[in-house]
């Protein structure tokens, strides 16, 4: 192990779906008070420290979610997504996932399992390698550190 610091490993999409743009005002007792804004810059601190790059795409349609996965097959190293409801309804977005080339971290701020049956079905979950629920914004975190985990895990082997 050395301790010199981290290259440049690429850059991650983080990307976040219907309703999240909310954040902060929508349903506090669920999704907490921390507004979008400050989960991307969360997120751009982590990927700092990690040394990776990110990429922040939120967005309510979802074709320009998938147009954005469609994307990051050219130069992404790994992707964090919050499809949020769509994560329970979208086959057009487990198609673009399974055609993209990186792992996926599937990430939600509450606790999907712990509410609503329909919120215990995710076709995202088909082709994620890991899914984080209910740990809030420090789920964004936990995902872009497991993703550069798996980046790492190759060299380690
Ligand atoms: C969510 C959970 C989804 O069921 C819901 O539709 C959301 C947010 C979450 O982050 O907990 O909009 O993905």
């Amino acid at each position: 192990m050395s301790n010199a610091p981290l290259d440049r490993r690429g850059t991650v999409l983080v990307l976040n779906g219907p309703n999240l743009d909310l954040l902060g005002e929508r349903d506090p007792e669920q999704y907490g008070t921390t507004t979008l804004g400050e989960i991307e810059q969360l997120c751009r601190d982590t990927a700092e420290r990690l040394g990776l790059e990110v990429r922040c795409l939120q967005s309510n349609h979802e074709g320009v979610l998938v147009d954005a996965i469609h994307d990051a097959r050219r130069d992404t190293v790994g992707l964090v997504g919050n499809f949020a409801a769509y994560t329970h309804t979208s086959v057009a977005i487990l198609d673009a996932l399974a055609a993209y080339p990186a792992p996926v971290v599937e990430v939600h701020l509450s606790n999907v399992h712990a509410r609503e049956e329909f919120r215990r079905q995710s076709y995202v979950s088909r082709v994620a390698a890991a899914v984080i629920a209910g740990a809030g914004a420090h789920g964004y975190v936990l995902a872009l550190e497991h993703l550069a985990f798996l980046l790492d895990a190759p060299r380690e082997a």
